[in-house]
């Protein structure tokens, strides 16, 4: 064990320098650190993890990120939007299951009729569900009217990801266009706290151009903005994407899913009470990957319940399709090893962040 290692652990806050070190750590004080930030979830916020079903609702997208299956230029995608009542009929799902929570998530549009039609299916699942359901959005970027036209509708929680919070690199990893501002970007998550969200971020690990300084700098982007939920994961290359042409540049997968489980962790210790996702990416590389997330700081788990017909469609990276949907037998297998890791279920509860409430007070 590095006392060093220990020594910025025992610490009440880290600055870009500790974090580097943190993730630079070796294979011991990696263990350290993971065990640490068990520790602190534990403490915080209870061994409980909670379930969101996820439902991509369509990969019609306006936008043409560098590094995304879906953007607007990849004419290979077969585009879907799914019917209002198949949506209904997968909220009925996570609701009869006891998750709580629902994730709605798409592509990126900002046109009147796909604001009202959110804000419709809003009201039509909180009718169905009376309410009891926690429904976060995850639909890019909005003005403010309509992100209070949701919010009135019944969503509480959005989750918008900076993807990087280095401006620099950001501007690589997307068009320089009036679509694609990060300036826009940091903006909608200040609306977003504004008019009350539970407000979630998160980056890609493991970029072309990017370095673990960037990544601390992520790290300590979120603590500013005092988030009260966080989904990051690894970045995974799609063959047909610009970023694409830097795979040669990439560090290993398996070093791509190290540093996200650090990147869990440490930023676990950092924000003790916030929820934190065990994403997709990290299954793709690892099938067991998201359970790991859990034993390292992540509270979170978000099986996918988009109807089965489209589901291969939300190709956002390699080896995403191959994913098979959740089956019933799947997510038993699921609830199993989440239990035997020493977690409960968080049946019933929407499981807000408690950082939300706590800064409140
Ligand atoms: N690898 C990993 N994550 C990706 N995303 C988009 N493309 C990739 C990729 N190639 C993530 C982005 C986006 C979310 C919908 O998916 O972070 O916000
Ligand atoms: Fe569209 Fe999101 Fe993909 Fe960018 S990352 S192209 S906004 S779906």
């Amino acid at each position: 064990m590095q006392e060093s290692i220990k020594g910025i652990l025992n610490q009440v806050n880290f600055d870009v320098h500790d974090i580097i070190q943190l993730l630079e750590a070796d294979d011991i004080n990696t263990e350290y650190l993971f065990s640490q930030a068990a520790k602190i979830k534990q403490k915080h916020i209870g061994n409980y993890t909670y379930f969101r079903g996820l439902i991509e609702l369509s990969n019609y997208c306006r936008k043409d990120c560098y590094y995304c299956g879906l953007r607007k230029s990849n004419s290979d995608v077969f585009r879907y939007d799914v019917r209002d009542e198949e949506i209904l009929k997968s909220v009925a799902y996570a609701y009869e299951r006891n998750w709580g929570s629902i994730v709605i998530q798409s592509g990126e549009r900002q046109d009147i009729e796909f604001a009202k039609r959110i804000e419709r299916l809003l009201i039509k699942i909180n009718k169905q569900t009376n309410f009891e359901l926690g429904i976060t959005l995850s639909l890019g970027e909005q003005d403010y009217d309509t992100y209070k036209r949701w919010y009135e509708a019944g969503a509480t929680r959005y989750l918008l990801r900076i993807e990087s919070s280095n401006k620099e690199l950001y501007n690589k990893i997307h068009p320089n266009d009036s679509f694609h501002k990060y300036e826009n970007r940091i903006k909608s998550l200040e609306t977003l706290q504004r008019i009350g969200y539970i407000t979630g971020t998160g980056v890609m690990i493991g970029l072309p151009f990017q370095d673990l300084k960037d990544l601390a700098n992520d790290l300590l982007f979120m603590k500013s903005l005092d988030i009260d939920m966080c989904g990051m994961g690894p970045y995974i290359e799609h063959e047909t994407t610009p970023l694409y042409k830097y795979k040669n540049t990439l560090l290993p997968l398996s070093e791509r899913y190290t540093l996200s489980l650090k990147m869990i962790a440490i930023l676990r210790i950092m924000m003790l009470d916030i929820n934190i996702a065990s994403t997709t990416a990290l299954q793709v590389i690892n099938p067991n990957g998201r359970e790991e997330a859990l034993l390292v700081g992540a509270n979170v788990i978000m099986p996918n319940i988009t109807p089965t017909l489209y589901h291969a469609n939300y190709n956002i990276y390699k080896g995403k399709p191959e994913i098979e949907p959740e089956t019933d037998t799947y997510i038993q297998k699921l609830e199993q090893t989440i239990k035997q890791a020493g977690d409960t279920i968080g049946y019933g509860q929407k499981g807000d962040p408690k950082h939300f409430f706590n800064k409140k007070q």
